[in-house]
């Protein structure tokens, strides 16, 4: 009661059952009893149903045996454990019949919280908490030391790393694996790891049978690339990412997309492949030069924008918790990219031209976001200091015309006119045309 289910159903995208709004409350006059009985019958017809659903379920339902059974064979339980101070303040003004006393009140919070414990396979303070576990996205510091027991399943693991990565944390992480670590594996530097040598090499080498895991461990290019050898070797095996660097715990390792380059392009083959889990230690990043450091801080001031929060002022571990569950919770609604899941390529338009204007040399993903940023909140209104002062961004020296003819030819152009994702008063706007003289306006200024 009070702990914000009504919220989080909502955040999900799936269609809510609140299982007392289907039990009169009036009900409670003809004794509790009688309130539960039909409780129960409400939340077995609502487990029964086939498709997903968010059940809202009554704080006091856990209470009812049967219920109990229900839960624990149908469904995953997530418990939204709020402080009992904190829960009173939300309900104390309303007319629930259990609301009315606090002393009453705190009484049946200690008296529920073994049965809550009892069936939650997940405790979550927050909606955040909830979305990154309907993502199978586990957020801790130290997450590294327990890798053995977060990788689910018992099988064998292989553990496919970035060589920079494996120097530094390669050690802890093999320790942790046990004797589940039945191969390793490294993968060449940076974007060298997306190509079509280096996947082919790593499908030869594996051992794994069908019930093995691919444990990729690295920034961004490792998960990419071991992302999609699991996507295709043996026609698809469970994965864990482990991702170390900002972008890949925040972007790359969230929302099961997987790719290797072509000399054509960026990212052109790939797989949608859901992870496992996602296992994202934060403690990794210590270790993260504060140039890779920059190019996860424009996918944050890009996340936080479009969420209208601003996480890049947060600590480390809440500003990957809340930026990782922000793309989490878009990923979980339009997993195969066809709506929504657009917004997250605000300031990208402009950024994928610039990079291609400067021949994927000499301009980094990060620093081509950072100016791409800048372009959309000026095309969209909007003030521009936020990304000035965070994220320091400095014109390029790349050749307009081609810039200007790279935009036109974007993904997401139609027939030429190129289009945007720009930020209205009630959150993002995707696939905004704009006049050709704006656009062009904007994208010189970003060019030195
Ligand atoms: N699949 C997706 O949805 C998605 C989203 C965003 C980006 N990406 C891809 O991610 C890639 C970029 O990822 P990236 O920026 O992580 O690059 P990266 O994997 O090359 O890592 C950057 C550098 O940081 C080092 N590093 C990583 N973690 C470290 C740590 N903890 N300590 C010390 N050094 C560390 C790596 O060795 C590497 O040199 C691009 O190929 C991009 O296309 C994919
Ligand atoms: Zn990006």
């Amino acid at each position: 009661m009070g702990a914000g289910k009504t919220t989080i159903a909502r955040t999900l995208g799936l269609p809510c059952v609140a299982t007392d709004e289907d039990v009169p409350i009036a009900l409670f006059e003809e004794g509790e009893p009688a309130f539960r009985a039909r409780e129960a019958e409400v939340v077995r017809t609502v487990l029964e149903r086939a498709e997903p659903v968010v059940v809202d379920l009554g704080g006091g339902a856990v209470t009812i045996p049967e219920v109990r059974t229900l839960l624990k064979e149908r469904a995953t339980v997530v418990w939204l454990d709020v402080d009992v101070d904190t829960a009173w303040e939300r309900v104390r003004r309303s007319d629930r019949p259990l609301a009315q006393d606090h002393g009453e009140f705190k009484r049946l919070y200690e008296e529920r919280r073994p049965l809550y414990t009892e069936v939650a396979d997940v405790v979550a303070r927050d909606a955040d908490d909830v979305v990154l576990a309907a993502a199978s996205v586990h957020v801790e510091r130290g997450a590294l030391g327990r890798l053995g027991e977060l990788v689910p399943g018992d099988g064998a693991v292989a553990l496919v790393s970035d060589p920079r990565v494996a120097g530094i944390h390669g050690m802890d992480a093999q320790l942790a694996l046990g004797p589940r670590l039945a191969e390793t594996h490294e993968l060449p530097p940076g974007e060298e790891a997306k190509t079509l040598a280096a996947l082919d090499r790593l499908w030869q080498e594996l051992r794994l049978d069908r019930t093995g895991t691919i444990v990729a461990f690295g920034g961004g290019c490792t998960t990419d690339a071991a992302g999609l050898a699991a996507a295709t070797y043996l026609r698809g095996i469970a994965w864990t990412p482990v991702p170390t660097s900002l972008v890949a715990q925040v972007d790359a390792a969230i929302g099961g997309k997987t790719a290797i380059d072509l000399p054509q392009g960026k990212n052109l083959v790939g797989a949608f492949h859901w992870p496992a889990r996602t296992v994202v230690d934060p403690a990794l990043l210590e270790t993260l030069p504060e140039p890779q450091r920059l190019e996860g801080m424009a996918e944050v001031v890009k996340a936080g924008l479009l969420a209208g929060e601003p996480f890049w002022e947060l600590p480390d571990d809440e500003l990957v918790r809340r930026s990782a569950a922000f793309k989490a919770a878009i990923c979980l609604r339009d997993p195969h990219e066809r709506g929504e899941r657009a917004a997250l390529n605000l300031g990208h338009t402009f950024a994928h031209a610039l990079e291609a204007a400067a021949g994927y040399e000499g301009l980094t993903h990060g620093r081509a976001v950072a100016l791409g940023l800048l372009a959309a909140l000026r095309l969209s209104g909007r003030e521009t200091g936020v990304v000035e002062e965070v994220l320091r961004p400095q014109p390029v020296r790349v050749d307009r015309e081609l810039a200007w003819q790279a935009m036109r030819r974007d993904k997401k152009a139609r027939g030429g006119d190129p289009r945007f994702v720009l930020l209205g008063d009630d959150g993002p706007r995707i696939g905004v045309a704009v006049p050709e003289e704006d656009a062009r306006r904007e994208l010189d200024r970003l060019i030195a």
